[in-house]
């Protein structure tokens, strides 16, 4: 990685299910590296990301995660479902009128959506979707009867074309930041099906999400928790029971939805493949505290005590990846930031 285009356009996605800490990660990034774009791919409203400040938490489910850098631009990339109603709230909460743009093509989340969500069986119950009616209204969308947002008065002053803005900033050799939701393993493609969200969900889609070509792309940043959460059904390797998440303090609860998230330890296997399908260029590991509560708060590598070291080096060794991004707490100041321009 030169230095020069260190950052120059940067896709941030997950590692795991999703819930691995990329908004967190995203927020840092935007005030450390001056992110003058940020762009949304992923699903849509499913994904909540936080992020907390001096004390004080914010969750987006619409917006990229850089609301708090006041100088980059909030876009919303047309591979997106947008619900209107969540997004004028975060648009009121970073204030951010004059600086959030959603693509004229992003496809409309209805109330009939969130109803056939929460209500069909096998979404509700056997899927365990998060309820919020991306799956219903990525159907919709697939039969080409779905509301896009240029139909939508209320979205009107935000309407852009935004891969037409993306790719002039990236032009411009301003510093971008595509943000991805959810997680390589809940991939429509990738995942294990039927237990995955309503589309792909790895890199490549981010990129087709926003509008960028894949030769754009200078870093792929694949985001692992230092343990593993899954919300909803499906399969988890090494599952650890509920009690034993409550003594090693993983116990984590979906950010949208509330349901208590199951756990298991770091997967390797997991992390290499998430590798190969989205071709990391680098990793990040969050809540390394939780694993160490030594490190909690702590901003230089070498302070870390030598099981942490060795945690992240083995995952260095076995994924032959660099670990340049590591979270020790949830203000997004608390990190280890191990990239060579710092
Ligand atoms: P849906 O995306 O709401 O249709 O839910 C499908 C599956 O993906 C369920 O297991 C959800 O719990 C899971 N899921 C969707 N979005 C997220 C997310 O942002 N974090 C974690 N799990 C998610
Ligand atoms: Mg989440």
């Amino acid at each position: 990685m030169t230095n020069r285009n260190y950052m120059t356009c940067t896709v941030v996605v997950g590692g795991f299910y999703g819930d691995e800490g990329k908004g967190k990660l995203i927020a840092y990034l935007a005030q450390k590296d001056k992110i003058s774009v940020a762009v949304r791919g992923g699903v849509g409203p499913n994904a909540g990301h936080t992020f907390a400040q001096n004390g004080i938490k914010y969750k987006v489910r619409m917006l990229p995660s850089a609301g708090l850098n006041l100088s980059t631009k909030l876009f919303i990339g047309p591979g997106v479902l947008v619900d209107p109603t969540i997004l004028q709230t975060e648009i009121k909460t970073f204030n951010s009128q004059d600086r959030t743009f959603v693509d004229r093509n992003c496809a409309i989340i209805e109330k009939k959506h969130i109803e056939k969500d929460s209500s069909l069986n096998h979404l509700a119950q056997k899927v365990g979707t998060t309820g919020t009616g991306t799956g219903p209204a990525n159907a919709d969308r697939a039969l080409r009867i779905a509301k896009i947002a240029k139909e939508i008065p209320e979205l009107a002053v935000y309407l852009k074309d935004v891969s037409e803005a993306i790719n002039k900033a990236l032009e411009n050799n301003e510093n971008i930041l595509a943000e991805g939701t959810q997680g390589t393993y809940l991939s429509l493609y990738y995942g294990d099906y039927p237990y995955v969200t309503s589309k792909d969900v790895t890199a490549s889609a981010i990129c087709s999400d926003v509008g960028i070509g894949p030769k754009s792309v200078d870093e792929v940043l694949v985001v692992f928790k230092s343990y593993v959460t899954r919300v909803g059904q499906g399969p988890l390797n090494n599952e650890i029971t509920s009690e034993q998440t409550g003594s090693r303090g993983w116990q984590e609860f979906g950010s949208v939805t509330g349901r208590q998230r199951r756990a298991a330890p770091f997967d390797l296997n997991l992390a290499k493949k998430a590798i190969q399908l989205n071709s990391a260029t680098q990793l990040a590991v969050t809540k390394l505290d939780i694993l160490f509560p030594e490190c909690a708060g702590m901003r230089d590598y070498a302070k870390l005590p030598d099981k942490a070291k060795q945690f992240i080096e083995n995952i260095e060794n076995e994924t032959r990846k660099p670990v340049t991004i590591i979270g020790t707490g949830e203000d997004l100041t608390e990190v280890i930031d191990r990239r060579r321009h710092t």
